[in-house]
């Protein structure tokens, strides 16, 4: 019987048809898996189901020659070293389309809420500072407006359409950049550079692979539209951190909502973090129990798919099966 050792408990009720497939071993200690920890658990077993805080690289794969499957319960594959399983004919599964809508009322939420100060304002309220000779006046908490701006989407999948579909509610202007040609009904494609130079709000929704890392990067965040509200729910490494925050303290950018970082958990001496506009999340895009629920079911079935010897339902490295 094959060995598959699963690297958090998992939500939804799929589970225990994989323990009826395999022989299962789950890590059930709270909080996150060390990787002395993931390589403990993993020796001698043919499949892994893993999480996006599990990082796969190339020393652990060469160091489990007894491996045949990959299943992360995460759409973004960043965390693993792709190319390695895909030259040792691996497949690796991931969980796209559930956590789509879920991600773009983050994203939303972000935007709002940076725009709006909300964060700040709760700070505000609950510290006792809203007091009689403290209060509302023309220019009290004043934000920016969110209906009827110009929303520049970067990355233009299923995720930063579906924040389009959103922002067209709002009766924004919808502009896009995307890596590949495409077309979107209510979507206007430009060039990145127009996107960054016209938007008042910019969402970044590209996936993290060696191009896209930094493609915010400090000329490009130069380059913002002065007085942005830049919202990030897709992975950290796109954007350079300390540039965002240096544009913040000298006001180009106005706000942000940042729910992914370079480093998770961030640090506490983050630049983002001493910043009163910036709203901040501790990667939560897609974080609701429904849809956590559907993310552990898909990656329990790519992981069934496996066992049974067919293609996994959704596999981000499809070639392996050419
Ligand atoms: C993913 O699945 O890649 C998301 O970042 C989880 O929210």
């Amino acid at each position: 019987m094959s060995r598959v050792f699963v690297t958090h408990q998992l939500p939804g009720e799929r589970l225990p048809l994989l323990a009826q497939q395999c022989d299962l071993s789950i890590w059930e200690q709270p909080g996150l898996l060390s990787a002395q920890g993931l390589r403990a658990g993993l020796a001698g077993c043919q499949g892994l189901v893993c999480l996006l805080t599990d990082r796969i690289d190339a020393q652990l794969l060469n160091a489990m020659p007894q491996l045949e499957f990959v299943s992360s319960m995460s759409v973004g594959v960043d965390h693993i070293d792709v190319e390695a399983l895909t030259r040792r004919g691996i497949p690796l599964g991931h969980t796209p389309g559930v956590l789509v809508d879920t991600t773009a009322d983050t994203a939303f939420a972000l935007m709002l809420a940076a725009a709006r100060r909300v964060a700040e304002a709760d700070r505000y309220v609950r510290a006792g500072n809203w007091r009689l000779d403290n209060a509302w006046a023309p220019d009290f908490f004043v934000g920016k407006d969110v209906s009827g701006a110009t929303l520049g989407i970067i990355g233009l999948g299923a995720i930063g359409q579906a924040i389009a579909r959103r922002a067209a509610g709002f009766n924004m202007r919808i502009i896009a950049w995307n890596r590949s040609p495409m077309q979107v009904p209510g979507v206007e494609m430009v060039a990145l550079e127009e996107l960054l130079q016209s938007s008042d709000f910019v969402s970044v929704n590209v996936a993290l692979t060696p191009t896209t890392r930094g493609l915010l990067d400090a000329q490009r965040i130069s380059m913002l539209k002065p007085g942005v509200v830049l919202v990030n729910t897709a992975r950290g490494g796109i954007v350079d951190e300390a540039a965002l925050a240096q544009a913040l303290d000298t006001g180009q950018v106005y706000a942000a909502g940042v729910d992914v970082f370079a480093q998770e958990p961030v640090a506490m001496d983050n630049p983002l973090l001493a910043h009163p506009r910036v709203v901040l999340a501790p990667h939560i895009g897609s974080a609701t129990e429904l849809t956590r629920a559907r993310m552990a079911n898909i990656a329990v079935d790519n992981a069934l798919a496996a066992l049974s010897g067919e293609p996994m339902p959704f596999c981000a490295n499809p070639q392996v099966y050419r």
